[in-house]
């Protein structure tokens, strides 16, 4: 009888998963942890499997590749993002990517949308007031910060998490601009976003600008100190797609100067590292990658990758396969 297939798992996932694949006869080699293996125990986890589950901090190149060995069928990314996987190197070998897209649109929207209004209203600030026990009670210009009802909100990446964001715009009676590769007539139509064909015009108008594009070699460093010069003085910078989409450093120094007002990042240029000098800031909001971190969403992308295991190891194309 054939050996039942190995599956490895880099990191510690929702059991909901585990089970799903149990039952559907694999075997499992689960990096049973909160922490990212190393470069090393992640290469000596994915040898001889026949399918692997890797997160967006697990590099996926012709080294793991060639680790992992001819048995290697799929890739399944434990996010929407696949940046951190040579697609084309897997796709030479015949070895599947799958990511877990539509899931995670809602909560990461919203983790956006909580990171506009927190770092406009100074939640952080206020809390850390409060809870000091200095607080003396309220007066005329405490706090002051910025409205969201009625801004103008620049969406760069118009994809599904762009156009969420723009749904939750609609309610606060935002005017919303986008950027985008392509023009999205439907997205225009939809949500009454506008189009910027150019960067620049976006950024200059906006008075929130919110961060939705897949991180690519283009889109590097797309936030830099040039673009962030364009910026408005009362304008915020949100980031809840990937850390290196934002010169980190140029965005410290933006924000040190006041050439602009406040920043929500989600996501960070070298995580778990953080720029030095930016947590001391009172004008960031800094959360740990956290875009679809509620319960549900997660035991969702889990079934996704499950699945998607399942499915390609029976023969058979899963709904979620990427290509380059
Ligand atoms: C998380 O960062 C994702 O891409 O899903």
């Amino acid at each position: 009888m054939a050996q039942s297939p190995l599956v490895f798992i880099s990191r510690r996932l929702p059991t909901s998963c585990l089970e799903l694949l149990e039952r559907a006869g694999c075997r499992l080699r689960v990096h049973d942890s909160e922490v990212a293996p190393s470069r090393h125990e992640l290469l000596e986890g994915v040898a001889g499997c026949d399918a692997v589950i890797t997160l967006v901090s697990d590099r996926v190149d012709e080294e793991f590749l060639d680790k992992a060995g001819e048995r290697l069928r799929v890739v399944a990314n434990y996010a929407v993002g696949y940046d951190n996987v040579d697609v084309g190197a897997c796709s030479r070998r015949g070895v599947l990517v799958t990511n877990t897209p539509d899931v995670l649109t809602e909560a990461t929207a919203d983790q956006a949308f909580m990171l506009i209004l927190a770092v406009a209203r100074r939640a952080l600030e206020g809390h850390r007031l409060v809870a000091s026990g200095l607080w003396q009670g309220w007066h005329p210009l405490q706090l002051l910060g910025q409205d969201v009802s009625g801004a103008t909100l620049g969406i760069v990446g118009m994809g599904r998490i762009g156009a969420a964001v723009a749904r939750r715009a609609g309610a606060f009676g935002m005017k919303v601009l986008y950027h985008n590769r392509s023009r999205r007539p439907e997205a225009e139509r939809q949500l009454d976003a506008s189009f910027r064909p150019e960067l620049p015009a976006l950024l200059e108008e906006s008075d929130i600008v919110s961060l939705h594009a897949p991180l690519t070699t283009e889109t590097r460093h797309l936030i830099d100190a040039a673009a962030l010069a364009l910026m408005r003085r009362h304008a915020i910078l949100v980031n809840t797609s990937r850390g290196p989409l934002v010169d980190e450093v140029a965005l410290l120094e933006a924000l040190r100067e006041g050439q602009i007002w406040g920043a929500g990042l989600d996501v960070f240029e070298d995580e778990p590292r953080v720029t030095p000098g930016l947590a001391e800031l009172d004008n960031v909001l800094l959360a740990p990658h956290l875009g679809s971190a509620t319960e549900r969403t997660r035991r969702e992308m889990a079934g996704l990758c499950a699945r998607a295991v399942i499915a390609v190891l029976a023969g058979e194309l899963p709904p979620n396969v990427v290509d380059e």
